[in-house]
Order: structure tokens, then C-alpha cells, then sequence
């Protein structure tokens, strides 16, 4: 229709996601509900992020989070916001944050079907210079809205209804999936809505960028390493690929789903499990990965099939371009 009808005709991401739910009969809008807390919560960071020189939001709390991290003051007050919202929106029964240490059982009044785990602020050690930092969540599905345990959270990403994160950098950036492919919504200051932007992301079969902190290649394992040196050094005669190398999770994977490539974060001698959190890290980008044609795997199998033992699990990620994720696949089977 005309580029005037489309100019009015305005897709934000709640009529999106309405209009993906309405193929559910059953469905009676919880999830939009939830979805709609998320989005405030991620206006609400977006808005500090971009003030927070200003706000006095720059620097250190004071604390220290179950990671080891010393939280800064963003990481404590998005948490604290998104925790909030996603209680308030009687939609949760329990949420996991990378901030809180114990898993959050939402009060019986307040209950609502859907589990939570999120990384409210991505990239904490790029807040202070001002590089595009972000927030990432996994939704899950409850057993038993009346009895909501432990187990319910400690299931494999495949089984995850919904996975996103929002990344707050030149624009605020809002990519989604809940099953059925990945979409990307960029916020409207003006209106205060995210806006359907990406249609249906599709990550490139093969990328020319490699991702992963290079200051630890001392502590590489072989495939790794192997792998590492053949982007440098194809063997094939073929070009090297590029570095690229963020230091924010969130950042690093949107170039990766739209220019294509491989990110990594293996494991290391210092850290068997690697570094990223399996629950609010790897589960949400490997679902997106894998939702937008690409894969991850985790130097011994696929990302989503992990059974986390506990909240704050870590595991080595590999994931992007499904060609260039079968590449290193073969280096591990190769070291099997
Ligand atoms: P967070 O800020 O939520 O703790 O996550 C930081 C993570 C992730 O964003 C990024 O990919 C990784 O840390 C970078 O780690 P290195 O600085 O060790 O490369
Ligand atoms: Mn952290
Ligand atoms: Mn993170
Ligand atoms: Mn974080």
C-alpha cells in the first residue's frame, strides 16, 4: 500500500506481538502483558543510559554482586527497575537476575505464569566511556502457577517461549524473538514506542568477522586456538576475516545476527566454564542465534540443550554464522 498508508500505519512492538499471539486462541494477552513491562523497563535504562553522565549514574556502587563484580551504579538501578516492573505486571512467578544472587519467588497475589531471567545491564565495564551497552532476558513458561520451584528455571534453552535484548547505543534497539523468527524494533523518543524496523533478521550463512577477546589466547584450549589462527591465517589461501571486538555480550551479537561472523567466548584455563552466565547470556543469544538461521555451540554440544545445575552457571559460547559455527564444530570434533 502507499508509503503514506505505511507512514501511519504504525507497527510497534506491542501490535507486533499481539498480532503473532492472536494465532494462539487460547492466549488471553498475559504475554503481551509481560512484554510490555520488559519494554518499560528497557525505557527506563535507555533513558538513565543516555543521561547518565549527567545523573551522576556513572561510577562504582559500592557493592559487590555474586559474580565478583563490583556493581555499578546502573547495574544496581536497572535491576532494580526491572525487577519491579516485572513484579508489578502480575504476569511472573519467578525471575533470575545476574544482580541478585537467589532466584525471586513472586508473591502468591502478584503470581502470574511466567519465569524471567534477565541480564539487566550488559557490558557494565562499558558504561563509563559511553559504548553501546544492553539488557537480556529469556522468558520460560511455569509447570505449576501454584507451586513455582527452582526447577522450573533450571531447564534447557530450547525450551525458552521468548528471548530478546535491547542494546542502548546510538539508537535504542529492541531484537526479539518468541518462536517465530527474530524482529528488531527501534525506539521513537518522540513517541515512546519501539517501532518495527528489522523484519524477520535473517543472519548471514558465512561472515568475514571473528569475535573474542584476544588477551586471552594464552589460556586458549587447541581447537580454539586452531580456530583462531585460520581467520588470521586461512589455509584455504582465502582473505582473513576482521576482528571486531566490543567487550559488551549485547553489542557484539547484534553486529554479529546482522553483519554475520562468529562470536566466542570459550572456556580457558583460568575458567573451564567460560565467563558468560548460561540462563540471562548464552540461552537468550543462542535462541535468537538459532531463530535467526545461525547456531551455537558450546565446544561440546548445542548451546540450548545445556540442563543448568544452577542459576548462575557459566558456559563457553560459540555462535553466529551457521557455517562459520560448523567450522569450529569440526575443530572440537577433531580434538574429541
Ligand atoms: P556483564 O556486564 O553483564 O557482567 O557482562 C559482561 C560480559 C559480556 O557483556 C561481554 O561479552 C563479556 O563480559 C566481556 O568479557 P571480557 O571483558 O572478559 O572480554
Ligand atoms: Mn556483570
Ligand atoms: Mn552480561
Ligand atoms: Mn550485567
Amino acid at each position: 500500500h502507499s508509503s503514506e498508508a505505511r507512514r501511519t500505519d504504525l507497527m510497534t512492538i506491542t501490535r507486533h506481538v499481539l498480532n503473532e499471539q492472536s494465532k494462539y486462541p487460547e492466549s488471553r494477552g498475559d504475554f503481551t502483558i509481560l512484554l510490555n513491562h520488559i519494554v518499560l523497563g528497557c525505557k527506563f535504562v535507555c533513558n538513565s543510559v543516555s543521561k547518565s553522565g549527567l545523573a551522576k549514574l556513572l561510577g562504582l556502587a559500592g557493592e559487590t554482586n555474586v559474580q565478583g563484580e563490583q556493581q555499578k551504579k546502573l547495574d544496581v538501578l536497572s535491576n532494580e527497575v526491572f525487577v519491579k516492573a516485572l513484579v508489578s505486571s502480575g504476569r511472573t512467578c519467578i525471575l533470575v537476575s545476574e544482580e541478585d544472587e537467589e532466584a525471586t519467588f513472586v508473591e502468591p497475589s502478584k503470581r502470574g505464569k511466567y519465569i524471567v531471567v534477565f541480564d539487566p545491564l550488559d557490558g557494565s565495564s562499558n558504561i563509563d566511556c559511553g559504548v553501546s551497552i544492553g539488557t537480556i532476558f529469556g522468558i520460560y513458561s511455569v509447570k505449576d502457577m501454584d507451586n513455582p520451584t527452582l526447577n522450573d528455571v533450571l531447564q534447557p534453552g530450547k525450551d525458552m517461549i521468548a528471548a530478546g535484548y535491547c542494546m542502548y547505543g546510538s539508537s535504542c534497539t529492541l531484537v526479539l524473538s518468541t518462536g517465530n523468527g527474530v524482529n528488531g524494533f527501534t525506539l521513537d523518543p518522540s513517541l515512546g514506542e519501539f517501532i518495527l524496523t528489522h523484519v524477520d533478521i535473517k543472519i548471514p550463512k558465512r561472515g568475514k568477522i571473528y569475535s573474542i577477546n584476544e588477551g586471552n589466547a594464552k589460556n586458549w584450549d587447541m581447537p580454539t586456538t586452531r580456530y583462531v589462527q585460520n581467520c588470521k591465517f586461512p589455509e584455504d589461501g582465502s582473505s582473513p576475516k576482521s576482528l571486531r571486538y566490543i567487550g559488551s555480550m549485547v553489542a557484539d551479537v547484534h553486529r554479529t545476527m546482522l553483519y554475520g561472523g562468529i562470536f566466542m567466548y570459550p572456556a580457558d584455563k583460568k575458567s573451564q566454564n567460560g565467563k558468560l552466565r548460561v540462563l540471562y547470556e548464552v540461552f537468550p543469544m543462542s535462541f535468537l542465534m538459532e531463530q535467526a538461521g545461525g547456531q551455537a555451540f558450546t565446544g561440546k554440544k548445542r548451546a540450548l540443550e545445556i540442563v543448568p545445575e544452577a542459576i548462575h552457571e557459566r558456559s563457553p559460547v560459540f555462535l553466529g554464522s551457521y557455517d562459520d559455527v560448523e567450522d569450529i564444530k569440526a575443530m572440537y570434533a577433531a580434538a574429541a
